[in-house]
C-alpha cells in the first residue's frame, strides 16, 4: 500500500472527536479513517496533565499500529496537554491538534462578549492563556469550565432535562450580557448544540473548532503529498478502549446524526 492510501488516524478521550470526524467526511470523502476513543479513561479534562500525556501517547501508538499516515488529536484537552511533546517524539508523521476557535469568534463579536466552554484542563493550560492574551484586549472573553458535561455525553445523554439543567446552571450568571458567540472548546460539546440554542437563542452564534482543524488536516495532507486520490468513498473504522459495546454503538449513532 502506498502512503496516500493509508488511513487517517483520529483520537479523542471518548466519543467527542466524532464531531470532527463528521466534518472530515464532508471535506475529505475519499479518505479512510481509523478512530480511537478512550472512553475507558474519559473524562480527561479533570485529570493530571502528566496522566493525559501518557494516555495520549498510548493512543497515538495504537493508531500507528493501525498504519495511519497522519494523526488528528480531535480533543482540545489532549492537544493542550500533549501536542508539543507528541510532535517532538513522533517526527516522521504529521500530527494535527485542535484548539478553541477564538479567532473566528472575535472576528464576528463586534465588541460584544464571547463565552468559551471547555474542560478545566484546556482552560488552565498555557496554550489557552496564549490565545487569551492574543484576543482578550479586543473583546470580553468569559472562560466557562464545564466539568461533568463530557460524562453526560459519554452516557449518550445529549438532549432532555439533564443537559438543559446543566447548561442553565452554567450560563445563569451571564444571561444578562450581550453575548455574540459561544465557542465550544471541547469536541464533545457540538452534540449538545441544540440544547444550547434553546437556552441562548438563535442570535448567539455557536462556533466549534472542527472546520479549522479539518482545513488544517487537508493542507497538511496536500503539502506532504498524502491526499488519497482514489475516487471511491472512504471507510470509517471505530475502536474504543471500553469493552462496553454501547460506546461503539453511540459512536456510530453520533456519526450518523
Ligand atoms: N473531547 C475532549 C476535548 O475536546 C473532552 C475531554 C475530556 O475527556 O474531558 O477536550
Amino acid at each position: 500500500m502506498n502512503n496516500k492510501e493509508k488511513p487517517i488516524g483520529f483520537f479523542d478521550s471518548g466519543v467527542g472527536g466524532i464531531s470532527v470526524l463528521k466534518e472530515s467526511l464532508i471535506v475529505l470523502p475519499s479518505e479512510d479513517f481509523v478512530y480511537f476513543g478512550d472512553s475507558l479513561n474519559a473524562p480527561y479534562g479533570t485529570k493530571d496533565v502528566s496522566e493525559v500525556k501518557r494516555l495520549t501517547f498510548n493512543a497515538v501508538d495504537f493508531l500507528l499500529s493501525k498504519g495511519v499516515k497522519v494523526v488528528v488529536i480531535a480533543c482540545n484537552t489532549a492537544t493542550s496537554a500533549a501536542i508539543d511533546a507528541l510532535r517532538k517524539y513522533y517526527t516522521g508523521i504529521p500530527i494535527i491538534g485542535i484548539e478553541p476557535a477564538l479567532k473566528p469568534a472575535v472576528e464576528i463579536s463586534r465588541g460584544k462578549s464571547i463565552i468559551i466552554m471547555a474542560t478545566p484542563m484546556t482552560l488552565a493550560e498555557k496554550k489557552f492563556s496564549n490565545l487569551m492574551e492574543k484576543y482578550n484586549k479586543e473583546v470580553n472573553i468569559i472562560s466557562l469550565p464545564c466539568a461533568g458535561l463530557v460524562e453526560l455525553i459519554e452516557d449518550g445523554i445529549i438532549e432532555g432535562h439533564q443537559v438543559e439543567e446543566y447548561l442553565r446552571g452554567k450560563l445563569k450568571d451571564f444571561m444578562h450580557l450581550d453575548v455574540a458567540s459561544i465557542v465550544l472548546g471541547c469536541t464533545h460539546y457540538p452534540f449538545i448544540r441544540n440544547e444550547l440554542i434553546k437556552i441562548v437563542g438563535e442570535k448567539t452564534t455557536i462556533i466549534d473548532g472542527s472546520v479549522g482543524t479539518v482545513n488544517q488536516l487537508k493542507r497538511q495532507l496536500a503539502c506532504n503529498n498524502l491526499l488519497n486520490e482514489k475516487r471511491t468513498s472512504g471507510i470509517v473504522t471505530i475502536h474504543n478502549s471500553s469493552i462496553d459495546k454501547k460506546l461503539l454503538d453511540l459512536s456510530y449513532k453520533l456519526l450518523k446524526l
